[in-house]
């Protein structure tokens, strides 16, 4: 097996590009900016090869509709070469880890059609009904309960 590439905190400025071409490849700079994107509280985490990031994951201390707390996952994405190697999986668990460690509260994201099965592995369940993002597709909320 080759060897494990490492997770680090990035900032919110390096997630841009992988941000761009994985998630948002025919949309405008400006909407690579997320709202939170800067807050003290946020974390943003990189797989790096080398100076290249590979894979990026976002989270915000966010609570969803009609929630008092939680944290919100935006910004998921892997470059197609590292796809399946299961650093997705290690971003969100390193990434709740140190939420859980901060606020034990709900994590969710706005999950597209094709990754329900990717945040289905990792315990979330889709909450309510489906719903369109222009430009985007289909999603549903997602949720991982803190119990
Ligand atoms: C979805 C995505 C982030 C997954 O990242 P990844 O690094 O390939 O995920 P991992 O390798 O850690 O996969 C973890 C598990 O989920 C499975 N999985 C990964 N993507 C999946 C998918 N789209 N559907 C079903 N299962 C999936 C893997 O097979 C693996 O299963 P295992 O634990 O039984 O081996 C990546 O495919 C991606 O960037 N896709 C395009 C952008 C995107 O859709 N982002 C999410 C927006 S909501």
């Amino acid at each position: 097996m080759s060897e494990r590439l490492p997770i680090v905190d990035i900032t919110a400025e390096q997630t841009r590009e992988v941000r761009r071409s994985v998630l948002r490849p025919h949309q405008d700079a400006s909407m690579l900016v997320y709202p939170g994107d800067d807050d003290r509280e946020s974390i943003h985490l990189g797989v790096v090869d080398g100076e290249t990031i590979v894979a990026i994951l976002s989270m915000y201390h966010m609570a969803r509709e009609g929630e008092t707390s939680g944290w919100r996952i935006r910004g998921m994405a892997s470059v197609p070469a590292v796809r399946g190697d299961g650093y997705g999986r290690e971003l969100v668990e390193v990434a709740r880890d140190r939420a859980w460690g901060i606020d034990r509260a709900e994590i969710w994201c706005n999950a597209r059609e094709s990754a329900f099965g990717f945040y289905e592995k990792l315990g979330f369940v889709v909450v309510g009904d489906l719903f369109e993002i222009e430009g985007i597709g289909v999603h549903a909320v997602m949720k991982l309960a803190c119990d």
